[in-house]
């Protein structure tokens, strides 16, 4: 079928970065664009994508956010926007990158990936992988200096290289901080 690409953030054609920019304004609704930057400012490290010839069908990013919990360092591989144009959805291909991102993330021994979504929504496409509620917020800076949060209604969590941080972080009063930047 369609071949995947995992490509470093610094590999991004020109025109594969135009045609993802479309795809984003066509698969997301963006009340305020002032605002959109000054929280989700980072890079990711990898783009994952699809190709049908020349052309973008789906894609995602993994981004590698390095923060403390309880005074020790932890890596994220932090998942966005995932995305698949509408002419080629319900063909599990956002599925088929998750699985690939999950991969990619086990290598980097990442502790955990953490993604934003609204998690009614998206509970069958992330839990089919492993993404559970988080039921919890998430805490960050925006560019501008101020702290900001992910509600809990809108947070997933998957553990990876470290079940027993990412069980503390489900169990614990205490808010997870991912340092500067959403995604
Ligand atoms: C969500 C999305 C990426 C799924 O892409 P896809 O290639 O069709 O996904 P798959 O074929 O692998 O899986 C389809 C599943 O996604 C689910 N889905 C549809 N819209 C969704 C959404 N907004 N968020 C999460 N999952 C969604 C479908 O219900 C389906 O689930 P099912 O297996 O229970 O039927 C695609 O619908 C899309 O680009 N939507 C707009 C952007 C968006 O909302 N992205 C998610 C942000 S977290």
């Amino acid at each position: 079928m369609y071949k995947t690409q995992i490509i470093k953030s610094v590999q991004m054609t020109s025109q594969i970065m135009g045609q993802k920019r479309k795809l984003d304004a066509a698969c997301f609704t963006i009340p305020d664009l002032n605002e959109h930057r000054n929280k989700y400012f980072l890079e990711p490290k990898y783009n994952l994508i699809i190709l049908d010839g020349e052309k973008l069908i789906s894609c995602l990013e993994i981004y590698e956010i390095e923060t403390k919990w309880k005074d020790k360092t932890i890596t994220i591989g932090g998942i966005g926007s995932v995305m698949t144009d509408s002419l080629y959805r319900n063909k599990g291909l956002a599925k088929d990158l998750l699985q690939k991102a999950l991969e990619i993330m086990g290598k980097e021994k990442y502790d955990f990936s953490l993604l934003q979504t609204d998690v009614e929504k998206a509970t069958h496409l992330y839990g089919s992988i492993g993404f559970i509620p988080m039921k919890k917020e998430y805490t960050f800076i925006t560019k501008d200096g101020k702290l900001d949060r992910v509600k809990a209604k809108d947070t997933m969590i998957l553990p990876l290289a470290n079940p027993e941080v990412t069980a503390d972080i489900l169990n614990s009063a205490e808010t997870l901080f991912v340092g500067n930047g959403s995604w």
